[in-house]
């Protein structure tokens, strides 16, 4: 059934395609007819608890997908033990002009340079408390596309303190190659200072309410194992919660046949897959397992899965393996990894 759709879809325009198939998971969930596409039950996964939180299973969707929280129902339908939406930015934005979003088939593979196009964080609460979605929700939180780097710990403030109140997580977007010197941040004393206020809100939001609600930190690929190390000792110094390791890539490895590679944007999909192993692996000893990571980058079987588990993460998210192998995917991953 997903073979067919996807050929349907993968013959429409690229954005074009990503609505009509989330407009298509929508109908098929109201008319309750999620079993015909093929996804996993919630009841044959393996439950894991991590960063206190209890998942009915370790595979979520990854940020990107689902940018407006506004297919949460649906999707949460297909099996994922999580669901990430976001990346929001506390205004609405447009992002980069289209075409923007393309697909390399062959390689399976995409390469994006969205911008974070988003409709706001009020949007995105606003559908989330519409939505019926009881499970674990990760709200991705990013700055706007105008906001200078140097005053991005405001916007990241902003998103923390109204993401709050619903959010099972909040993740700080570090890592889009899309939005011009947001991955500065990730190093050094940027990272540090940035670390260090949202440590302190996220205390005075527990004590404000006494829900506790964790901090997880998103990084790139493209940090070689000194930078993943210096990472790693400021993860542990400001004691964050978990770290999900990996965005998009600025490498072409891979795909250096296809016409597309010239595209700017960040590369996911197969060709991202060891690459962001690596980062999980070195990321894990650095930290001596002490910080759970969530694992994501090319996750395109069970056997991938399996590989990001063994590096070192303790959850694990797709987004480009979710597009070309649809629901059946998260069923083969989420049933084989409760074998
Ligand atoms: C079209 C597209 C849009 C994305 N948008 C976001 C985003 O808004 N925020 C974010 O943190 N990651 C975003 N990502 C990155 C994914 O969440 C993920 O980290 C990355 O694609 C690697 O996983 P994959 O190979 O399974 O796709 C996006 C990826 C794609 C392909």
């Amino acid at each position: 059934m997903y073979g067919l759709m996807r050929s349907l879809l993968f013959s429409l325009p690229t954005e074009t395609s990503h609505a009509v198939a989330m407009g298509s998971m929508d109908i098929a969930h109201a008319l309750r007819l999620d079993a015909l596409m093929g996804g996993a039950r919630l009841s044959r996964g393996a439950p894991v608890s991590v960063m206190g939180i209890d998942f009915p299973n370790a595979l979520g969707l990854a940020a990107g997908l689902d940018k407006n929280a506004e297919h949460i129902d649906a999707l949460a339908a297909l099996g994922f033990g999580f669901i990430e939406i976001g990346t929001v930015t506390p205004r609405p934005q447009p992002g980069n002009p289209k075409p923007r979003l393309f697909r390399l088939v062959e390689q399976q593979a995409i390469i994006n340079r969205m911008g974070f196009n988003n409709k706001g964080i009020e949007h995105a609460l606003g559908r989330i408390r519409q939505s019926r979605f009881k499970g674990v929700l990760g709200i991705n939180i990013g700055k706007n596309f105008d906001t200078p780097v140097e005053k991005a710990a405001d916007d990241y403030l902003i998103g923390l303190r109204k993401a709050w109140p619903v959010a099972s997580y909040v993740v700080v977007n570090l890592s889009s190659p899309n939005t011009p010197g947001l991955r500065s941040l990730q190093y050094g004393e940027d990272l540090r200072r940035l670390l260090d206020q949202l440590k302190a809100e996220q205390l005075l939001l527990k004590q404000a309410d006494g829900r506790r609600v964790p901090l997880v930190i998103k990084i790139a690929p493209d940090l070689n194992t000194d930078e993943v190390g210096l990472i790693a000792g400021s993860l542990l110094e400001f004691g964050i919660d978990g770290v999900t390791a990996t965005n998009t890539t600025l490498s072409r490895v891979g795909v250096e046949n296809n016409p597309l590679h010239k595209e700017a944007g960040g590369l996911s999909g197969a060709p991202l897959c060891d690459a962001s192993t690596r980062v999980i692996k070195e990321l894990h000893q650095a930290l001596g397992g002490r910080i759970p990571i969530i694992g994501v980058g090319g996750i395109g079987s069970l056997a991938d899965a399996r590989d990001k588990l063994e590096a070192g993460a303790s959850l694990l998210q797709i987004y480009t393996g979710f597009i070309y192998g649809g629901p059946p995917l998260v069923r083969e991953i989420v049933e084989g990894l409760a074998q």
